[in-house]
């Protein structure tokens, strides 16, 4: 080989380095999860609950298979943390044991809501407020290993993901046969509650040195195919769904003034995923469901899977999630993301 083309390929190697150095460093040190089966990855898997996807034909699409995962492929905020530089996946709680929890750890609880009982008539799962107690685990742990001294500085440049709420209605409010919720409280009455409580518990993140926090609000879940008859959607649950998510923006614009030192942002779900939720062919779900709406374990489930914006009765498809983290990363329109989207969030 002669000088000249061996000094190219030294040039090669390094601009090649450089770029990996670039793409390989992601846009926040650790990302925490918090929310039900929209983010779960695993943490359902032990438990004593109906509320489980680790088996096929969940996870057809994703690299290893069943996780825990409710959908064919990727959730929304796997979709998220790819776009944020990750080479990797956050682990769930219930097992971090091959993993650097220093970079995050994913709470996430299928049929889990705000509240405690929420989805318990299908078994156990893991509430917001049990998902804090675990983050002050975590914290503890990672206090541990990088000095107490380093814990709050680290833990302030993390992505706090919040996902949460919609079982509070689908797994509470609207099932009256098990909760008493829709008796004591009229929609507008219930949001206030729910909202009042999840404010406690994103102050309590606060307090543990969360600073950047996204916020989802909730889909158009009176579009979800369970329990339909034709109809398309059912108008009440929707109206429920925005009045929540209107007061979950107010709270948006409240903490960012009461917590100068904090930025908290609102993720406009239900206007992103409208088209697909209002989507006709959403009817023919894509894997074959049981009376509770999720997949009977090992039927073969659609072929066309980026045709069907719904993988069971309840949630979204890979592709229908793609949508939803691509437009509350990088926000086309304002309205999809409040103040801002998550790559200016990740910025700050
Ligand atoms: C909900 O559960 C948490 C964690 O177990 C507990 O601290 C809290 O008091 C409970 N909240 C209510 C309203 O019962
Ligand atoms: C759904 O439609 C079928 C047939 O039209 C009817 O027998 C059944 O009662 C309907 N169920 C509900 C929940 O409306």
């Amino acid at each position: 080989m002669d000088c000249e083309a061996k000094l190219w390929l030294l040039v090669l190697f390094l601009f090649s380095s450089a770029m990996h150095c670039a793409i390989g460093e992601p846009q926040v040190p650790c990302i925490f999860i918090f929310g039900d089966s929209l983010s779960d990855n695993g943490n359902n898997n032990d438990l004593a609950t109906d509320a489980k996807a680790n088996y096929k034909p969940y996870g057809i699409d994703f690299p290893d298979g069943p996780t825990g995962r409710f959908t064919n492929g990727l959730t929304s905020v796997d979709i998220i943390t790819d776009l944020l530089g990750f080479d990797h996946y956050i682990p769930p709680y219930a097992n971090t044991k091959d993993s650097n929890i220093v970079e995050g750890v994913n709470y996430a609880s299928g049929a889990a809501g705000i509240r405690n009982e929420t989805g318990t008539h299908m078994g156990q799962d893991i509430s917001m407020g049990l998902q804090l107690e675990h983050h002050k685990d975590i914290v503890s742990q990672i206090s541990t290993k990088l000095g107490s001294d380093k814990v709050q500085q680290h833990l302030n440049k993390c992505l706090y993901y919040v996902n949460t709420g919609s079982n509070d209605y689908l797994n509470n409010y609207f099932l009256p046969q098990h909760y008493p919720t829709n008796g004591k409280y009229n929609t507008n009455q219930y949001a206030v509650a729910l909202i009042q409580e999840h404010m406690t518990y994103l102050k309590a993140l606060y307090e543990l040195g969360a600073r950047k926090f996204s916020l989802f609000g909730l889909s158009l879940i009176g579009c979800v195919p369970h329990g339909k008859n034709g109809s398309l959607c059912i108008e009440e649950q929707n109206t429920a769904a925005l009045v929540f998510n209107n007061k979950l923006k107010a709270v948006v614009d409240r903490f960012n003034k009461e917590l100068p030192d904090a930025k908290f942002i609102f993720i406009n779900t239900a206007i992103i995923t409208e088209n697909s939720f209002k989507q006709d062919i959403k009817i023919l779900t894509c894997c074959k469901v049981g009376s509770s709406g999720q997949c009977i374990p090992n039927e073969e489930p659609c072929l066309d899977r980026n045709l069907h914006p719904f993988f069971d009765e309840f949630h979204p498809s890979e592709m229908v999630n793609k949508v939803l983290a691509n437009m509350a990363y990088d926000a086309p329109v304002p309205a999809f993301a409040y103040p801002m989207d998550i790559s200016h969030l990740v910025k700050l």
